[in-house]
């Protein structure tokens, strides 16, 4: 293998002697660009499409980690986008090969900013989509546009979606908030359409601070992702990110503590153990979002079960973006040096 060991590890589990077991390597990490780090006992191999373990476990496979910025309601003209892109695309260069990273700006300026990333690795995302491919459905945007747009993943869920705001503004009444109204249902539908497309879902979920503070924060959490998985496939499961995002986080400035944060996404991979097997639940790449900055970010991607992160605010600002991005290829090489010492 040529690359170095990872940080964030997936124990394939012992007890498979003999036979070789094939993992598909879509499953295990976003092999596109590069292949997996690996080690362990028992042979293992890559053969570019899939990884064979000789002997059973345990092996450790590398989750590759995620930055994402989601824009919001921001930088939405084609002018302003294309600014705040190409200066990611320029900041992103130097990392690209070790961490994904991705922007989701406002449709509009979808095309100005597939524009400003040509022949950067930075790719496009999109912040929600409709879960039919055309219609009368006035506002709407399906799957299908998107990809015709260059996206390749696309946020469902996102808290101010489900109409459960971190900070609630004066005018978000009970009757608009209604608008925004997503449920797990559609947001599984959402989910359903979105990679029967083409494209990856980054699926947000996370409780409120009443929910928290009322000790419901792991079942509410393993319950929406229970409810976004419904219907699913194993098979298609290489292609979902979850994001952990608790809402009283989000845009308030208050962190989760890392550990509490590492926690909850471990809740979160139970959630998809329960669901499918440990193996996809190890393949899943799941980030942490909520007043992620550049002097919190490498307390947060340390952690073992969480691959990247979900930034609102400050993939506003690119030299903040890239902090985190620099600081989650930090913690990869830290995690990378770590396991060559162990081993
Ligand atoms: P924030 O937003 O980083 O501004 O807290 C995170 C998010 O909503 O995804």
């Amino acid at each position: 293998m040529d690359r170095p060991l990872p940080n964030r590890v997936v124990r394939v589990p012992a007890g498979r002697p003999g036979a070789a077991c094939v993992y598909p390597a879509s499953a295990l990490c976003d092999t596109e660009r590069a292949p997996p780090a690996l080690t362990g006992a028992g042979r293992v191999w890559f053969n570019g499409a899939a990884l064979f373990l000789s002997t059973g476990g345990p092996v450790h496979v590398a989750r590759r980690p995620m930055i994402a910025g989601n824009w919001k309601m921001n930088k939405g003209t084609a002018r302003e986008a294309s600014e705040l892109a190409g200066a990611v695309a320029g900041l992103a260069a130097d990392f690209t090969a070790d961490v994904d990273v991705v922007v989701c700006p406002p449709y509009p300026a979808l095309h100005a900013t597939a524009e400003a990333l040509q022949g950067s690795a930075v790719a496009l995302g999109a912040q929600d989509c409709y879960w039919k491919s055309a219609g009368a459905y006035t506002g709407q945007v399906s799957p299908e546009m998107l990809v015709d747009s260059g996206v390749t993943y696309v946020v469902l869920g996102h808290s101010e979606r489900r109409g459960r705001f971190g900070v609630p503004e004066p005018d978000f009444t009970e009757g608009v908030l209604k608008h925004f109204g997503e449920t797990d249902h559609t947001v599984n539908l959402k989910a359903t359409a979105a990679i029967a497309a083409g494209l990856k879902p980054i699926i947000c979920v996370g409780e409120t601070l009443a929910e928290r503070e009322a000790d419901q924060t792991d079942g509410i959490v393993a319950a929406q992702v229970e409810g976004a998985l419904d219907g699913i496939s194993a098979g298609s499961m290489a292609s979902v990110v979850f994001a952990y995002e608790p809402v009283w986080a989000i845009g308030t400035g208050r962190t989760c503590s890392p550990d509490e944060a590492d926690r909850v996404c471990g809740v979160i991979r139970k959630a998809i153990e329960d669901q499918y097997n440990d193996d996809i639940a190890g393949s899943v790449r799941i980030l942490y979002g909520g007043s992620m900055k550049p002097d919190n970010a490498a307390d947060l991607l340390v952690q073992p079960h969480i691959d990247g992160g979900l930034i609102g605010g400050a993939s506003l600002k690119p030299a903040d973006f890239a902090g985190i991005f620099g600081a989650a290829a930090a913690a990869q090489a830290a995690g990378a040096q770590a396991g060559a010492a162990v081993e």
